[in-house]
C-alpha cells in the first residue's frame, strides 16, 4: 500500500453521516495530502449540521494523527452552494405594477411547490413589506448573515427598506447600494431554490450590480398598455439582453378593466398592443393582469390575492405556471 492508500483508508474508515459510505468513497473528503508532519484534508461539510461536522473534524484527526509520523492535521471545511437561481421582475418605468407582480408571482410559485424567497431590490419604494403584510418586522442576522423575514404566505421575504430608515435610500450612492443588495441575495435563505427579485425601476446602478455580480437565470418584464410604457419596457428589455440575461417573458399589467360588480373585463385603451410588441420583440408574452379594484385592495392591506383562490389569484397562477416551465423549477 502506497503512503497515499494508507491515508485514504484510514478516512474511509470514518462513515460520512449521510450516506453511510466511508469518507474518500462518498467523495465527502478527498485524499489526504501528507507534506512532511502535516496532513491536510478538505472536506465538503455540505448538507451536514455543526454538531456532525465537528465529530467528523475529531475523528479525522484520531484517526490520521500518528499515521506514518504526522503530527499536525488541518482540515479545511468547504461546502456546495445551492443551486439557487434568480428571476429579477423589471421594468423601464415606475408605477406599472412590478412590485405587485413580484409579490404574489412569489406567492402563486409557493403554492405551486416552488420554494420561493423574495427580495425588494427597490430602494426608492421600497414596497415588499406593506404588500407582505409584515411591516415593522425587522430581519435577524446570525454569523453576520441576514435572516429573511417570514411572511404569512409561505414566502421568505428581505427588502432595502428594512435595511435603512424612510427617507434615507435616496442619498445612497451606487456602491453602497450594491453592498446592500449583495447581503439581500446572500442572506440565509435555506433551502429556497429561486428567489424573485423586485428590482428598481430603469436601468441603474442596482440594475447593473444585480446583472454583473448575481448573474440572475432571467428577467420577467412588466408594462402597461400605454405606448409609453412600452418603449420604455423595450429599454429594460436591452439591458437585460445586452448581458446575455434571458428575457423569460412579458406581463401586461393593468390590461382592460375588471368591473368590480361583474367581473366583466372591459378594454378602454384597446387590446394586443404589448402582445403585438412581444412579438416584435422576440419574446414570449406571459400574459395580462386587468385593472382590478380587488387588487388593489388586497395590496394595500398586505393580503397578496394570489393567496387564495378566485379569478385574481388565478391571472397570477397562470403566468407562475408558465415561469416553472420556461426556468424547469421542480416542486418539492
Ligand atoms: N392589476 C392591478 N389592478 C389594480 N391596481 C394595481 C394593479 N397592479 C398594480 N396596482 C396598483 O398600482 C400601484 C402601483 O403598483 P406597484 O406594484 O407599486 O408598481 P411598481 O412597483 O412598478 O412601481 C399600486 O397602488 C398597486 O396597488
Ligand atoms: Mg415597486
Amino acid at each position: 500500500m502506497s503512503q497515499n492508500d494508507i491515508f485514504s483508508a484510514a478516512l474511509d474508515a470514518i462513515a460520512d453521516p449521510v450516506s453511510g459510505r466511508g469518507l474518500v468513497e462518498s467523495g465527502r473528503a478527498a485524499a489526504p495530502r501528507v507534506n512532511g508532519e502535516t496532513a491536510s484534508v478538505i472536506l465538503d461539510v455540505s448538507g451536514l449540521s455543526g454538531d456532525a461536522r465537528a465529530q467528523i473534524e475529531r475523528a479525522i484527526r484520531g484517526k490520521l494523527t500518528g499515521l506514518g509520523g504526522v503530527r499536525e492535521v488541518r482540515v479545511a471545511m468547504t461546502a456546495e452552494k445551492p443551486s439557487r437561481r434568480i428571476l429579477a421582475i423589471g421594468s423601464g418605468k415606475g408605477g406599472v405594477g412590478k412590485s405587485t407582480l413580484s409579490a404574489n408571482l412569489a406567492v402563486s410559485l409557493a403554492r405551486a411547490g416552488i420554494r420561493t424567497g423574495l427580495i425588494d431590490a427597490d430602494i426608492y419604494g421600497p414596497s415588499q413589506p406593506r404588500l407582505m403584510g409584515s411591516e415593522g418586522i425587522k430581519p435577524t442576522a446570525e454569523d453576520k448573515k441576514l435572516i429573511p423575514v417570514q411572511t404569512a404566505f409561505g414566502v421568505p421575504m428581505l427588502s432595502m427598506g428594512q435595511m435603512v430608515k424612510p427617507g434615507q435610500a435616496i442619498a445612497w450612492r451606487g456602491p453602497m447600494a450594491g453592498g446592500a443588495l449583495g447581503q439581500l441575495v446572500d442572506a440565509e435563505w435555506g433551502d429556497a431554490e429561486l428567489l424573485v427579485v423586485d428590482m428598481p425601476p430603469g436601468t441603474g446602478d442596482v440594475q447593473l450590480n444585480m446583472i454583473q455580480k448575481h448573474r440572475p437565470a432571467g428577467a420577467l418584464i412588466v408594462s402597461t398598455p400605454q405606448d409609453l410604457a412600452l418603449i420604455d419596457a423595450a429599454r429594460a428589455i436591452d439591458l437585460f439582453r445586452q448581458a446575455d440575461v434571458p428575457i423569460v417573458g412579458l406581463v401586461e399589467n393593468m390590461a382592460g378593466y375588471a368591473c368590480p360588480h361583474c367581473g366583466e373585463i372591459s378594454d378602454p385603451f384597446g387590446a394586443g398592443g404589448a402582445e403585438a410588441a412581444a412579438r416584435e420583440m422576440e419574446i414570449p408574452f406571459l400574459g395580462r393582469i386587468p385593472l382590478d379594484i380587488a387588487i388593489r385592495r388586497a395590496s394595500d392591506a398586505g393580503f397578496p390575492p394570489a393567496a387564495e383562490d378566485g379569478p385574481q389569484g388565478a391571472a397570477f397562477a397562470e403566468i407562475a405556471a408558465q415561469l416553472i416551465r420556461s426556468l424547469s423549477l421542480r416542486a418539492g
